[in-house]
C-alpha cells in the first residue's frame, strides 16, 4: 500500500483555519455503513448501525438525533476511527479509514477533535494542562504549546481561568475546556457526543453559541450528536434521524422541521417547548366537536406570509372572530418558523372556511381538537 501523505499538525495557528465554504466538498462520507457487534458470549450480533449513508459537507454543523441505542455513539466511533465498520466504507478528509495502520489511525485522529458529555477532563491537571496534553502527545515544543493554549483558552473565554482544575470550573467551564482541548491539533472535524446533555438550558444555549463561532471563524465541521431537537434546531444546517441503527429522515433543518416525515422525527418535534400547547387549553381540550364553541387550529408560519397580517385578513374575509390562544416565533436553521395557535368557530363550515382559506396561504394549520 502507498504511504498516505498526511498535513501537518498541531502547528498550524488559528488563523490558518480556512473559513467555511458553502457547497465544499464533503469532508465525511459514510457509504452504505453498517457495524454489527460480536457478543463475547454465546448470542446472535447486536446490529448497532444498518446501511447508513451520510454525506457531510466542509464547514456544515450537523446534528444526528437518535433515541438511546439507536447508534449514534457507534457513528461517532466509526468516524473517529475507535471502530471499522462490518460492511461499507467511512470516508474522512479524504482518507478510507479502514485502510489506515494502527499508527496511521492515531495520527489521523488528531484531525478529528472529541468533545464529550461528562468532559473527560484530567483532574489532576490544570485548565491549560488538559488543553496542552494533545499537543505535548503530538511532540510540540514548550513555546509553541504555550502559544496555542493562550489562544485557544482565549477563544473559549477561560483565559483567566488557565490555572484552574477541573474541579474548580463550572460544567459549562469545563465543557469550554473540552472544547479547547478537542481544537488544539487543528482538526476540519469536530464530533461532539452528547456534548451539552450535562449541562443546563442555559449553559447548553452559551456552548451552542461557541459552537457556532468556532464553525464561523474558523470553518471546523461539526458532527453534533445529541437526543435534544433544542440543540438541533439552535445550530445545525441539516439533520439526520437515526432510529434502530437506520437513518429513517435528513434533510436541512428547516425542511425537517416545517414538514417532518417519518413518525419518529415528529415524536421528536413534540419534545419542543414551543409544540407544547399552554397546560389551561391541553387539559380543556376534547377530540369531539359536540358541544364545543371554539376549534383550536394550530398555524405554522414559515415562507413570506410569516411577515403578513394573515389573520386580520382572513377575519375579515370569512367574517368570524379569531382568538389568538398561543403564538412564538423562533429561529429553526437561521430562519423564522412562527407558530400560532388559534380559537375559531367550531361548526364544521367555519372551521373548514379557515383551513382552506389557510392552505390557500400556504399556511400549514392543524385543528388539534376543541374547546367549550
Ligand atoms: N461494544 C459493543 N458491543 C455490543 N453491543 C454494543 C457495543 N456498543 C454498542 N452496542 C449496542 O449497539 C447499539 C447502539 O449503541 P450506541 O451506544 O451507539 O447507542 P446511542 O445511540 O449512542 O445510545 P445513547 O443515547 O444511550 O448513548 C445498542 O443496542 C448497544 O447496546
Ligand atoms: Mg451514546
Amino acid at each position: 500500500m502507498n504511504a498516505i501523505a498526511f498535513p501537518p499538525v498541531a502547528s498550524a495557528p488559528l488563523a490558518d483555519f480556512q473559513p467555511a465554504q458553502a457547497g465544499a466538498d464533503p469532508v465525511i462520507i459514510l457509504d452504505r455503513v453498517s457495524k454489527a457487534f460480536r457478543p463475547r458470549a454465546k448470542g446472535t450480533p447486536v446490529v448497532a448501525l444498518e446501511d447508513v449513508s451520510l454525506s457531510i459537507r466542509s464547514g456544515e454543523i450537523v446534528g444526528i438525533i437518535g433515541r438511546s441505542g439507536a447508534g449514534k455513539s457507534t457513528l461517532v466511533r466509526l468516524i473517529n476511527g475507535l471502530e471499522k465498520p462490518t460492511g461499507g466504507t467511512v470516508t474522512v478528509a479524504g482518507v478510507r479509514l479502514a485502510e489506515l495502520s494502527e499508527r496511521q489511525a492515531r495520527q489521523h485522529r488528531r484531525r478529528i477533535g472529541m468533545v464529550f458529555q461528562h468532559f473527560n477532563l484530567l483532574s489532576a491537571r490544570t485548565a491549560a494542562g488538559n488543553v496542552a496534553l494533545p499537543l505535548q502527545i503530538a511532540g510540540e515544543s514548550k513555546a509553541k504549546i504555550k502559544r496555542r493554549v493562550d489562544e485557544l483558552l482565549e477563544l473559549v473565554g477561560l483565559a483567566k481561568q488557565r490555572d484552574r482544575y477541573p474541579a474548580e470550573l463550572s460544567g459549562g467551564q469545563k465543557q469550554r475546556v473540552g472544547i479547547a482541548r478537542a481544537l488544539a491539533t487543528a482538526p476540519k472535524v469536530l464530533l461532539c457526543d452528547e456534548a451539552t446533555s450535562a449541562l443546563d438550558p442555559e449553559t447548553t444555549e452559551q456552548i451552542l453559541e461557541l459552537l457556532a463561532r468556532i464553525r464561523r471563524e474558523l470553518g471546523v465541521t461539526i458532527v453534533l450528536i445529541t437526543h435534544e431537537m433544542g440543540v438541533v434546531k439552535a445550530i445545525a444546517d441539516r439533520v439526520a434521524v437515526l432510529e434502530s441503527g437506520r437513518v429513517v429522515e435528513e434533510g436541512p433543518t428547516f425542511e425537517v422541521f416545517s414538514a417532518p416525515k417519518h413518525p419518529t422525527t415528529r415524536s421528536f418535534l413534540q419534545t419542543l417547548s414551543s409544540a407544547k400547547l399552554p397546560d389551561h387549553i391541553r387539559t380543556a381540550l376534547t377530540g369531539s366537536a359536540k358541544g364545543a364553541s371554539q376549534a383550536v387550529v394550530r398555524v405554522q408560519f414559515t415562507g413570506p406570509q410569516a411577515e403578513q397580517p394573515v389573520l386580520s385578513r382572513l377575519a375579515r374575509m370569512l367574517a368570524i372572530d379569531i382568538n389568538i390562544l398561543s403564538g412564538q416565533v423562533e429561529t429553526v436553521g437561521g430562519r423564522g418558523f412562527g407558530t400560532l395557535v388559534i380559537a375559531v368557530p367550531s361548526d364544521s363550515a367555519s372551521v373548514e372556511a379557515v383551513t382552506a382559506a389557510l392552505t390557500r396561504l400556504e399556511l400549514k394549520a392543524e385543528v388539534l381538537g376543541y374547546v367549550a
